[in-house]
């Protein structure tokens, strides 16, 4: 059977970095709380002519660098991302014209932080479909552009960045033992929606509008549907936390990840945690932190990985890979 299987990972991060003593100056809070409650410390801000599109761009060519590819070589870009550069067109055609890039197609996802997940999957159903053989596929967000610098409880959580993966067709045996994508299981329920949302949008209010959060809301539902969608995905490949090399999750909090990896068993050694560095980057968390860890050589082929996210809508979902 066909596999989507990790040809290349990139990267971007904007040039500025803020520190949690550094929003001490702006808002009433304090680099003791931030790092207690989130295991944040600092995070990167884009700066003047730094986008979602330019960061995705940067991602994208560091991984088509690492994978020894071209534009030429790719079917199609997905780019994963609440903050386009633009309503429209979307983010995704805008990169595909900064990598010159002339045939194929592009367009972006919208599933807020778990929009690399849904990505992923949405990748490995066009490449599995045969409706491409390589797939670039971006998360990348400006969040620093959507949030009330003057609202302490969300203001502080958030970072900018990129990461993008390519994935490419390869035939399998259809086993877990297969290099590749393994499963994805994606969920999503519309009814919390005033939990997390946006306050703007081109169709009501006609303009751009801020993040505004339940915080407390929102970390009840995590680490439940976090490790309800995990469980799905050992039960449709028959593996166990066990088998795991890897837990790389969406970065929104420290204490959601401890909590989700205990509940299923990970020891805390085989996960990934990039949320002090990046702080909550959405989209681009996950490949920001893949890009870190096997970058490093943490992660090394043939493991297996398993990426979790959940987010705004609420959505959620987990896609397990063997690297
Ligand atoms: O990525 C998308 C998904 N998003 C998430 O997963 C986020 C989930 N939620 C969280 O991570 C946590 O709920 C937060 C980090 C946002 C907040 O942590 P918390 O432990 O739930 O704190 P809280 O909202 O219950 O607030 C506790 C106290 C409050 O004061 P009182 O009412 O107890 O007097 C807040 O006003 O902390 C106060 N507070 C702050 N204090 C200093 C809130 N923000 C700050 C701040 N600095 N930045």
């Amino acid at each position: 059977m066909i596999r989507s299987v990790v040809r290349g990972f990139g990267a971007a991060l904007p040039k500025q970095v803020v520190t949690n003593r550094d929003l001490e100056q702006k808002v009433d809070t304090s680099d003791e709380w931030i790092v207690q409650r989130t295991g944040i410390r600092q995070r990167y801000i884009a700066g003047e002519g730094e986008t979602t599109a330019s960061l995705g761009e940067g991602a994208a060519r560091q991984a088509l660098s690492r994978a020894g590819l071209t534009p030429d070589d790719l079917d199609v870009i997905i780019v994963a991302t609440a903050t386009p550069d633009n309503t429209f067109p979307a983010t995704a055609v805008n990169i595909q014209n900064r990598l010159g890039m002339r045939h194929g197609a592009a367009f972006d996802m919208q599933a807020v932080c778990s929009g690399f997940v849904y990505a992923v999957a949405t990748a490995d159903a066009y490449i599995r479909g045969g409706l491409a053989r390589r797939v670039l596929v971006i998360g990348a967000e400006t969040f620093s552009r959507i949030i009330d610098w003057s609202d302490r409880t969300t203001c502080v959580l958030f970072g900018d960045g990129a990461g993008a993966l390519i994935l490419e067709a390869a035939e399998g045996a259809g086993t877990t033992a297969d290099r590749g994508v393994l499963t994805a299981q994606l969920r999503s329920d519309g009814s919390h929606k005033e939990k997390l949302y946006v306050d703007g949008g081109p169709s009501t209010t006609g303009t751009v509008g801020v993040l505004r959060m339940e915080g407390r809301e929102v970390f009840k539902h995590a680490v439940g549907m976090i490790t309800d969608v995990i469980e799905q995905a050992f039960e449709a490949t028959g593996t166990t936390a066990e088998d795991i090399d890897w837990l790389v999750p969406h970065q929104a909090n420290r204490r959601i990840i401890d909590g989700s990896a205990k509940k299923l068993g990970i020891p805390l050694e085989k996960v990934v945690v990039t949320v002090d560095i990046h702080g909550n980057t959405s989209a681009a968390s996950i490949p920001l932190a893949l890009n870190e860890a096997a970058s490093d050589g943490r992660i090394k082929q043939g493991d297996l990985v398993l990426l979790e996210a959940m987010g705004g809508g609420f959505t959620w979902g987990s896609v397990l890979i063997r690297w």
